[in-house]
C-alpha cells in the first residue's frame, strides 16, 4: 500500500475513534454538575411563601413562562387559570433550534420529583433522569442566587393548585440537542445581599430576573454585545422585528431617565384590566412588563441604582419595526 494512504488511514482511524468518543462522553457523562441531588428540608412558614410567590411571579418569572400568555393584550399577561401549567412554545418560528415546550409545574407535574431534584433543576438545568433543559429557563442565573431564596419558590411552587394537564415534550435539533448537554454548571451560590447595599442588592436582582438575557445582543446561539447594553432582536408573529432597549446609562439608554420615571414605567403596567388590546400588526412586546409590574418600589429603585452604575455603552435601538417597512 502507498505509504501516504496507510498513514492517511492510521490517522483517519484515530480521528474517527476520537470523534466517536467524544460523542459517547457527551451523551452518556454530560451533564455533569456534581453531586446528585442534595436532600434538603423546605419551610413553609407564611414569610417563606409569601417570598417564593413574589420572586417566582415578578422577578423570576416561573409562572410567566409557566403559563400561556394572552398576547391580545399588551406584554402578554398569563391567561388566568393556566398559571403554573406551562404550554409556551419556543420554537423555529421564533428562531430556536427545536421546539421547547414549558412543563407544568403544578404539584400535578412534579409529583414525581423530590425537593432536591428540583432545586438541581432549578439551579443547574438538569432534569430527574439527568438530561439537561433548554437554557431559555435562565438556570444560570438561578443558580448563582441565595439557596434561600431557591427554597422559597420551590415551598411556593409545591403550594400551587394542581392543574391536571400534560404538555407536549420538548425536542431540540441534532446536533443542538449534544451541545446542550455541555451547558450545564455546577451552581455557585451567593447570600443575598442587605436591601441597605443598594447597588449589590439591585444586581442581584437583576441576577434573579435574567434581564440580561434579552437585553444583550444575541447572534447565532451567543451573546455578542455588551452586558445590558440591548440590541437582542425577536421576531415577532406577522414578521415585526422587536428589539430589546440599552439599559446602560448612556444617553441611548437609561442615561437621561430619572428614578421616578423608571419606577413609572414599570408601575403603569400594574393594572391587567387597563392593559392596551393589540391587534395584528400593532407593537407588541415580550419584556413582560405585567409581571414586573409588581416588584416592589425598593426593589426597582435598586435595580435602576445598579444599571446606572453599568459603563455607559452607546447604542440606539428602534425597539418596533413593521414587517412592511423593513
Ligand atoms: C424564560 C422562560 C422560563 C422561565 C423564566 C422559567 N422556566 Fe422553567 N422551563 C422553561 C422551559 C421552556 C422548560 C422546558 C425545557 C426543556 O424541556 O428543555 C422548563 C422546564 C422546567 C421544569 C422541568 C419540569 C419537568 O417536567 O421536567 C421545571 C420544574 C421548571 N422549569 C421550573 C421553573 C421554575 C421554578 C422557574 C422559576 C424559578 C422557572 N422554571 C422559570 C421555561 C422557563
Ligand atoms: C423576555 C425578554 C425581556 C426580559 C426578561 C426583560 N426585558 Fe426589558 N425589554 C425587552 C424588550 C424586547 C424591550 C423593548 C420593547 C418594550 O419596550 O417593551 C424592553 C424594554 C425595556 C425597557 C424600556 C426602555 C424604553 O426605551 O422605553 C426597560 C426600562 C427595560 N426593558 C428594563 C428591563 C429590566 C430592568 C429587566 C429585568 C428586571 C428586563 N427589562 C427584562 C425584553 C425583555
Amino acid at each position: 500500500m502507498n505509504r501516504y494512504l496507510k498513514y492517511g488511514l492510521i490517522i483517519f482511524s484515530f480521528l474517527f475513534v476520537f470523534i466517536i468518543g467524544a460523542i459517547v462522553y457527551i451523551q452518556m457523562v454530560l451533564p455533569d454538575v456534581g453531586n446528585p441531588p442534595e436532600s434538603i428540608k423546605l419551610t413553609n412558614s407564611s414569610e417563606t411563601l409569601k417570598r417564593g410567590k413574589y420572586l417566582a411571579n415578578h422577578v423570576m418569572l416561573c409562572i410567566d413562562c409557566h403559563s400561556k400568555r394572552d398576547f391580545s393584550l399588551y406584554s402578554g399577561p398569563p391567561v388566568p387559570g393556566t398559571e403554573g401549567a406551562g404550554g409556551e412554545i419556543f420554537d423555529h418560528d421564533l428562531g430556536f433550534p427545536g421546539r421547547f415546550i414549558s412543563p407544568n409545574i403544578t404539584p400535578f407535574n412534579l409529583k414525581s420529583y423530590s425537593d432536591g431534584e428540583l432545586f438541581r433543576l432549578i439551579t443547574t438545568g438538569v432534569k430527574k433522569d439527568g438530561n439537561p433543559i433548554f437554557p431559555i429557563m435562565p438556570y444560570a442565573n438561578y443558580g448563582k442566587m441565595d439557596k434561600e431564596d431557591i427554597l422559597a419558590v420551590i415551598a411556593y411552587i409545591r403550594s400551587l393548585q394542581a392543574i391536571d394537564k400534560i404538555q407536549p415534550a420538548s425536542e431540540a435539533d441534532f446536533p443542538f440537542s449534544l451541545i446542550m448537554r455541555t451547558i450545564p454548571q455546577k451552581a455557585e451560590f451567593s447570600t443575598k445581599p442587605p436591601a441597605s447595599d443598594v447597588i449589590a442588592y439591585g444586581k442581584y436582582l437583576v441576577n434573579a430576573a435574567a434581564c440580561n438575557d434579552c437585553h444583550t445582543q444575541f447572534e447565532n446561539g451567543e451573546f455578542t454585545g455588551e452586558y445590558l447594553a440591548g440590541g437582542r432582536v425577536f421576531t415577532m408573529p406577522g414578521g415585526n422585528l422587536l428589539t430589546s432597549s440599552n439599559l446602560t446609562p448612556h444617553p441611548t439608554g437609561l442615561g437621561n431617565w430619572s428614578k421616578e420615571q423608571f419606577i413609572e414605567r414599570f408601575k403603569q403596567y400594574k393594572d391587567r384590566s387597563k392593559l392596551k388590546k393589540v391587534q395584528a400588526g400593532e407593537p407588541q412586546t415580550i419584556m413582560p412588563w405585567s409581571m414586573y409590574a409588581d416588584i416592589t418600589t425598593e426593589d426597582l429603585e435598586a435595580i435602576y441604582s445598579y444599571l446606572q452604575t453599568l459603563k455607559p455603552v452607546e447604542n440606539a435601538v428602534v425597539r418596533f419595526k413593521q414587517a412592511e417597512s423593513l
